[in-house]
């Protein structure tokens, strides 16, 4: 059984994965921003941002956990280099947990791991059953169409 996931913001890109095949469709990303999730207010910030300019920015690094990561830049941030050294995984996510506390304390988005996938310029800030039920109202009229299209 195939599950998609990584990009899926609506019930269109819902719609999509099924009609290629996927029994379901995985969505992380679009819940970041509901009321109900425990996202900080620099992430819900930068979500926000995102939204608003209907892309968000996003890089794959290793150098907050030594594993590949996607990370959303904040306007105008530039693209991190990928270090020369890197600890292990997790020692790397341990090593650099205290410099992104004080990064979040001063407002440095460079050094903040505010991870998000390729699809955050779709964000939503809504209730969490007011995304859900969108989410089904756009996959509804997503799959009418397909069918549509079909016959
Ligand atoms: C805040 C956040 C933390 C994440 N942490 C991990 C993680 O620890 N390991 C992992 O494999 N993926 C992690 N992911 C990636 C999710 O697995 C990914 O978001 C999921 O495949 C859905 O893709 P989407 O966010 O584009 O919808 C994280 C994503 C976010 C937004």
């Amino acid at each position: 059984m195939l599950i998609a996931a990584g990009g899926i913001m609506t019930g269109r890109g819902i719609a999509g994965a099924l009609a290629m095949g996927a029994a379901g469709a995985q969505l992380g990303t679009a819940f970041l921003s509901t009321a109900e999730a425990g996202t900080k207010p620099g992430h819900r910030r930068l979500l926000a941002e995102a939204a608003a300019a209907g892309e968000g920015r996003t890089v794959l690094t290793r150098a907050f956990t030594a594993r590949q990561a996607r990370k959303l830049l904040a306007a105008g941030e530039a693209m991190p280099a990928e270090p020369a050294m890197l600890a292990a995984f997790p020692a790397q996510h341990g090593l650099t947990k205290p410099i992104r506390a004080r990064a979040e304390a001063a407002g440095v988005p460079e050094a903040q791991a505010w991870w998000a996938g390729a699809g955050a310029g779709l964000s939503r800030s809504l209730p969490v059953a007011g995304l859900v039920e969108r989410l089904g109202q756009e996959l509804a009229v997503a799959l009418e169409g397909l069918t549509r299209s079909d016959r």
